[in-house]
């Protein structure tokens, strides 16, 4: 039994050029495609929650989780470019670091992308409840927030999440015209917040600056300036979609690292005027109870929010700022923008998650019957119907803070494992051609930042997250020994 075989760089290229789909996406398409996969909850709805955890130095916040997501973004393009192939982090750590790894890293991507489903799902949920209030229809409150955040089943989450599986189930990818239109809406409704917000910043707002502290990468509270780090990082993730739409893509070498690149860095400079704009016109100041700061998303969180107007008690953070100022029509339009182009975020986080299982499941690491197509739709129904399922629960019982979190954790553990496996492939294949590289004096600063970024937020989060991710470990590598290592397709092929 070899936990550490690889599969071949030069199989994973064969196997890519056999199935090779069109290629027809060019730098622009890509970028829009990130743009599109990036901009969600995270600066929607998970600002308030930001703002929480740390003030207004929440703004720290958005600018470390955009370094720490520019480097792994960096190591992306390189290993993109090398290996433009479906799969992501699976797929690269599949041929550097061996499969049990390899496992794992497709195992936590199932955070990543499914339990962000879930995550945008919520958040999603805030402003469409928002939209319905303004037109004078209310849902119970126990149908409007899961358990933790004193409902108990948010129905329109669960909704939301069955009609995008169902939209998978039959067929429907977004196209790239579509994806335009909802990425051109989304960064409307940003230009749109940061043209009322910025001038209406007062300094008097950002007083007490860091009301919470830096947070310790240790106490495990979640809280102070590096908790909400590690959450915000949410609103930076998706990037890596363009990655894996590298096979359909011309040109690859050149495009995707424009991509990748690209569109995390549109989407830094609109978080950074959003978070200031949100701090400075509204104040960010957190609910405290004896001068402790309370868990977004707790059932204290949400006794402590009642009746009380503060940006930190928001559902839907950039709708309230505007409507703080006085801006009630722009606010229920932005509100609309959220409702009519979240859940594309949903679609492609879930879409990406059926992609990773497919891949898995082709390299016989899940059952194979998982990925059956279906005779009418051509699409991997069943895989799709399960995952959408899960993201539907997810949805309908979880806080949306407590999802991202869980979400990050996976994500940051595949971000640092990319930036690992750039290093590895340096020494062990040094003359493979390298489309995009990063200059041979920066790697190793570009690479350990990286992982040392990902380590720092993940230690950041919550206990309950990190414990969560290692339960998540464990669960995964029992999985691993009791299928996948007899099952995959490197166990049955004949040494070389
Ligand atoms: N970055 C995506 C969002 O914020 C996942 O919704």
């Amino acid at each position: 039994m070899n936990t550490f075989r690889v599969k071949p760089l030069d199989d994973i290229l064969a196997t890519a050029e056999r199935n090779s789909l069109t290629r027809q996406l060019g730098a622009f398409q890509l970028t829009m495609l990130g743009i599109g996969a990036i901009i969600g909850t995270g600066i929607f709805v998970l600002t308030a929650e930001a703002a929480q955890k740390a003030g207004p130095a929440m703004m720290i916040s958005f600018v470390i989780a955009a370094v720490v997501c520019a480097l792994a973004a960096l190591a992306y393009a390189e290993l993109a470019a090398m290996v433009p192939v479906s799969g992501s982090a699976y797929t690269y750590t599949y041929a550097v670091m061996g499969e049990a790894l390899a496992w794992v890293v497709g195992w936590a991507l199932i955070l990543e992308y499914a339990v962000s489903a879930g995550a945008v799902a919520v958040g999603w949920s805030g402003y469409f409840n928002g939209l319905l209030q303004s037109m004078g229809i209310t849902l119970p409150e126990f149908l409007r927030a899961g358990p933790y955040a004193g409902g108990m089943f948010n129905l329109v989450a669960f909704l939301i999440s069955l009609a995008v599986t169902g939209l998978l189930v039959v067929g429907t990818t977004e196209s790239a015209t579509v994806n335009a239109i909802l990425v051109s809406i989304k960064v409307a409704a940003l230009t749109v917040f940061v043209i009322v917000a910025l001038p209406a910043a007062k300094s008097a707002n950002f007083h007490p600056f860091l009301p919470t502290g830096w947070g310790s990468p240790l106490s495990g509270s979640g809280l102070g300036v590096l908790g909400a780090a590690a959450s915000i990082f949410f609103a930076y993730v998706g990037f890596d979609a363009v990655s894996t739409a590298a096979e359909e893509t011309r040109n690859p070498n050149r495009n995707v690292p424009i991509g990748l690149i690209g569109s995390l860095l549109v989407c830094t400079v609109f978080y950074l005027l959003v978070g200031y704009g949100a701090a400075g016109a509204n104040g960010a100041q957190p609910m405290m109870v004896d001068g402790h700061a309370l868990q977004p998303g707790s059932p204290a969180m949400a006794t402590a929010c009642e009746g009380i107007h503060n940006l930190v008690c928001s559902k839907q953070a950039l709708s309230f700022v505007l409507r703080d100022l006085g801006f009630p029509a722009l606010g229920n339009l932005v509100a609309l923008a959220a409702s009519i182009a979240l859940p594309s975020v949903i679609l492609m986080m879930i879409y990406g998650q059926t992609r990773i299982f497919f891949t898995m499941s082709r390299d016989g690491l899940l059952p194979r019957g998982l990925a059956k197509v279906h005779p009418r739709f051509h699409t991997p129904h069943l895989i799709t119907l399960i995952t959408g399922t899960a993201v539907a629960f997810f949805a309908a019982l979880f806080p949306v803070g407590l999802l991202a979190d869980v979400s990050n954790s996976g994500t940051l553990f595949a971000f640092a494992m990319v930036a690992l496996g750039v290093l590895t492939l340096r020494y062990t294949q040094p003359d493979r051609k390298r489309p995009f590289r990063i200059p041979n004096v920066l790697v190793w600063p570009v690479c350990v930042g990286a992982v040392l970024g990902c380590v720092v937020l993940f230690l950041s989060l919550s206990a309950f997250t990190k414990y969560f991710f290692a339960g998540w470990a464990v669960a995964g590598l029992i999985l691993y020994f009791l299928y996948g290592v007899n099952h995959s397709d490197l166990a049955r092929r004949p040494p070389r």
